[in-house]
């Protein structure tokens, strides 16, 4: 897969593209990060990026001409087709569907706004879809493209070195993920639940199941009431409730 990343501050991307497991994407040719400045593409003399809105007011926008000719040149620097990604608080939450959906895809370009964000007929005419990765403000797009990077690059298949452990995270399922407990020389088993100390697989599957659903349900009820569960789920859940409301009296 190849993201471009249009952004003032293409270094970040790089840099924080270069980090962890999608650092190792990258080196495994899984995954392949570039950054494109529109500064780059200005074409005055103070290589300006940014200019005031129509109507007045607060703030400066993007310049769309500088931000036009970088994308034409980051579109033109594969034939594969791109979905163009605008990050942007006004866009779609991003869920762990949607980064599924977008791991799938051979190619993404993420502009980054700065100021107050982009002119709308550019949005209008260049933007596939605009993403939110909350809702609060930032100053710029580049934390959300290296959220948005760093979540797709991570499902690109041999980037993790256990595949299974992207499935069992939390959100694939509807649910949370169940806690975890470190093998330590230092605390031993202590506060481990025993379960899991012993050996029976089909009892811990069980429990960590169980503790997926009762996290949720503690946790994010609003995820639970969308969850699709079975008879076994339900049953495990009652348990879980019950269990929680003996130990929590007050709380119940
Ligand atoms: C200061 S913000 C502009 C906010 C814009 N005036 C508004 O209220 O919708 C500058 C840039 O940061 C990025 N940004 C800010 N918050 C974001 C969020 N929650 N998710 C994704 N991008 C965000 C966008 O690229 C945006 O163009």
């Amino acid at each position: 897969m190849r993201i471009d990343v249009v952004t003032l501050f293409p270094d970040f991307i790089r840099e924080s593209a270069a980090l962890g497991v999608v650092g190792r994407a990258q080196e495994r040719g899984l995954l392949a990060v570039h950054g494109w400045n529109p500064r780059g593409y200005a074409t005055d003399n103070y290589r300006r990026v940014d200019q005031r809105p129509f109507g007045g007011g607060p703030g400066m926008l993007m310049l769309a001409e500088p931000l036009g000719a970088c994308l034409a040149a980051a579109r033109a620097a594969d034939p594969a087709p791109a979905r163009v990604i605008y990050l942007s608080p006004q866009g779609e939450r991003l869920t762990q569907a949607k980064v599924r959906q977008l791991a799938a895809e051979p190619r993404l370009i993420l502009l980054c706004g700065r100021y107050e964000g982009l002119d709308e007929r550019f949005i209008d005419r260049e933007v596939d879809e605009e993403l939110s990765i909350g809702d609060y403000v930032l100053s710029g797009g580049e934390l959300a493209a290296a959220v948005l990077v760093d979540a797709v690059g991570r499902l690109q298949e041999g980037a993790l070195n256990h595949a299974d452990s992207a499935t069992q995270d939390s959100f694939e399922d509807g649910l949370l993920d169940c806690p975890h407990y470190t093998r330590s020389e230092a605390t031993g088993t202590e506060g481990v639940p025993p379960v899991l100390l012993s050996g029976d697989h089909a009892a811990i599957a069980r429990w960590r199941r169980q503790q997926s659903l009762g996290r949720t349900w503690l946790r994010r009820p609003d995820l639970l009431a969308r969850a699709r569960l079975d008879k076994a789920d339900r049953a495990l859940l009652a348990e879980f409730i019950a269990a929680w409301r003996a130990e929590n009296p007050a709380g119940a």
